[in-house]
């Protein structure tokens, strides 16, 4: 900016005369209105109003004007200027709404469309805690074994020392499958899967079983006639009720994490001897005195039913032609139903049966 100069004639500064500067604001509103997008607009702005702008340019040329000058230049400046923004802010405003109208046409959704999304689903429960059990096995060198779920009825209960007077062989449990000739049921436990395995393979052996069972129960919120069990059967030398222990401990600590432990009640199943029940401690309340009266989950037990178990009756190795002076083993079955439905709270067993995908859902792909 040059110094003030007394001798300056404000009129022959050419940028400040009022003819130039009516020229000025001229242009300037012309090519705001010729804008058609707020990205010219913009472009505009900086070239008539910016820093470099003619306007702006007389503008620090006042500072060049005699004192007396200087209010006048200033004035018609001011009003230029005022005229150049507000026809800027005019046409913002115009252009801000015309563009929201185009965006508003150009991304309308026609919610009427048929969609092109597949529903991703969900993997159920049952099988992802089948495969789960599967994996804890298999981690300890295990082998994941299956059998029919139509089988014959020597396999579900003879050959598991199950005799002809047992009551799990009465029609009230047993669907059996006609002609009654065909000796057939639908399996009423995973254990026929371990005399199949005996029958067909040289100890040692270290199967787990998942799989669908089925009872003459009638379908209601605790009891259906399909459900699903997991079975384990160990044969070798010198197994004893230790390793059973053993073995369930840690299923249940990588199932339920490394606090859990099990307790074992004398039980009796025809297929085991010694037989026991055997619990988890209640996942819920811990039976933590301050806690357990008041738990629904154990009902105020501290532990949970788990499944059956025990040493393998030498009666039915000797069926399946293992030699018991040779081998010993044990044996474990427990539902899987009930684990998931106290573990999820979930009210009525038959959710897991529905195939409505609003349940599987929640629970995720879990691959
Ligand atoms: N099969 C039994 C049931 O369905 C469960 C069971 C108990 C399996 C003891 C076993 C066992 O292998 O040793 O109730």
């Amino acid at each position: 900016m040059s110094a003030p100069n007394k001798d300056f004639d404000p009129v022959e500064v050419t940028p400040l005369r009022a003819d130039e500067l009516e020229r000025v604001r001229d242009e300037a509103v012309a090519a705001v209105a010729a804008a058609s997008t707020l990205a010219e607009l913009k472009q505009v702005r900086i070239e008539h109003a910016g820093d470099r702008s003619p306007i702006a340019l007389a503008n620090r040329e006042i500072g060049a004007l005699p004192p007396q000058a200087r209010k006048d230049a200033g004035q018609r400046i001011g009003q230029a200027r005022g005229a150049i923004n507000q026809a800027l802010a005019a046409r913002t405003a115009e252009l801000e709404q015309l563009e929201e109208q185009r965006r508003l046409v150009e991304e309308t959704v026609d919610v009427t469309l048929p969609t092109d999304r597949d529903p991703v689903g969900a993997r159920h429960p049952i099988t992802t805690i089948q495969e789960t059990v599967a994996d804890i096995f298999v981690a300890m060198g295990w082998e994941v074994a299956e059998g029919p779920e139509v089988e014959a009825e020597w396999l579900n209960f003879d050959a598991l020392n199950l005799g002809p007077d047992h009551p799990a062989r009465t029609m009230q449990d047993t669907f059996w499958v006609t002609p009654a000739s065909a000796a057939r049921v639908l399996r009423t436990h995973t254990s026929p899967v371990q005399a199949r395995t005996m029958l067909t393979r040289e100890p040692p052996i270290y199967v787990v079983v998942p799989g669908r069972v089925y009872r003459t129960d009638e379908a209601d919120a605790t009891h259906m006639p399909v459900f699903h069990q997991v079975e384990g059967l160990a044969i070798d030398k010198g197994l004893s009720m230790a390793h059973l222990k053993g073995t369930l401990d840690h299923f249940a600590r990588a199932v339920y994490g490394t606090e859990m432990t099990t307790r074992f009640r004398p039980s009796y199943f025809p297929f085991t001897e010694p037989s026991a029940e055997v619990d988890l401690l209640c996942y819920v309340c811990h039976n933590d005195p301050a806690e357990v009266a008041s738990c629904g989950t154990c009902r105020g037990e501290g532990w949970v039913e788990w499944g059956g178990c025990g040493v393998v009756n030498p009666r039915v190795l000797v069926a399946c032609g293992v030699d018991p002076e040779v081998y010993s083993g044990f044996a474990f079955g427990m539902g899987l139903d009930r684990t998931i439905t106290s573990r999820y709270d979930i009210a009525d067993l038959r959710d897991l049966w529905d195939g409505d995908i609003r349940f599987t859902e929640p629970f995720g792909v879990g691959l």
